[in-house]
C-alpha cells in the first residue's frame, strides 16, 4: 500500500485545502487552557486573555481560551466525514488566580463543545502521569487542612 503525506502549515481554525467531510480521523493535542506555559500562545490569539488573567478573572480567561478552541473544533467538524472520529489529548489545569486555587476542567469543557456538534463520546483513555513530588497527596487518611489531591493524569478523549 502506498501512503502519501501532505503537510499543511497554518492555524488549525482554518485548514486550507481540506474539503468538507473528507477526513476519517483527527488526532490532536491542543494547548491546554489555564496551564501557564500556554498563556502566551493563547494571549497572542486573543489579547483579552492576558488582561483577564492580570485582573484575576480566571474563569473568564478559561472561557475565552476555550472559545478559541471551539473554532478549531468547528473546523474539525467541517472536515470530518459523517461517523468520523476525533481523539483529543487534553489535561485539566490546577491554578491559583487572585488567591483562589481551583481546577479548570478542560476535558469537560471540550466534551461539551463536541456534544453541541452532535458527537458521541466513547470510552476515553486516562493517561497517568505520576509525580514523585514529596508533598503529593492521594488516598486514605486524614486530609491536612488546605490540602488538595495531586493531579496525576491527562485525558485522551475519543469522540465519534
Ligand atoms: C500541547 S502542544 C502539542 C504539541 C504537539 N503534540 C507536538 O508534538 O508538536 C500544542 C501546540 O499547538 C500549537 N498551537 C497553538 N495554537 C494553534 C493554532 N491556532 N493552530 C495550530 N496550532 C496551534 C502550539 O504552538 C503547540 O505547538
Amino acid at each position: 500500500m502506498k501512503t502519501t503525506v501532505r503537510v499543511i502549515a497554518g492555524a488549525a481554525q482554518h485548514v486550507e485545502g481540506v474539503p468538507p467531510h473528507s477526513v476519517d480521523l483527527v488526532v490532536t493535542s491542543p494547548p491546554y487552557p489555564m496551564i501557564e506555559m500556554w498563556d502566551g500562545v493563547f494571549g497572542e490569539q486573543d489579547s483579552r486573555i492576558l488582561e483577564r488573567l492580570a485582573a484575576g478573572r480566571g474563569l473568564e480567561a478559561f472561557e475565552i481560551m476555550h472559545s478559541l478552541l471551539d473554532s478549531v473544533w468547528r473546523e474539525c467538524d467541517r472536515v470530518l466525514k459523517p461517523g468520523g472520529m476525533i481523539c483529543i489529548n487534553i489535561g485539566d489545569a490546577t491554578r491559583t488566580v487572585d488567591s483562589n486555587f481551583q481546577l479548570y476542567s478542560n476535558h469537560s469543557r471540550v466534551l461539551r463543545a463536541f456534544f453541541r456538534h452532535g458527537y458521541t463520546a466513547l470510552p476515553d483513555i486516562l493517561w497517568r502521569k505520576q509525580t514523585n513530588a514529596p508533598n503529593k497527596f492521594l488516598g486514605s487518611g486524614m486530609l491536612p487542612v488546605g490540602a488538595y489531591v495531586t493531579y496525576e493524569h491527562e485525558y485522551i478523549l475519543i469522540l465519534r
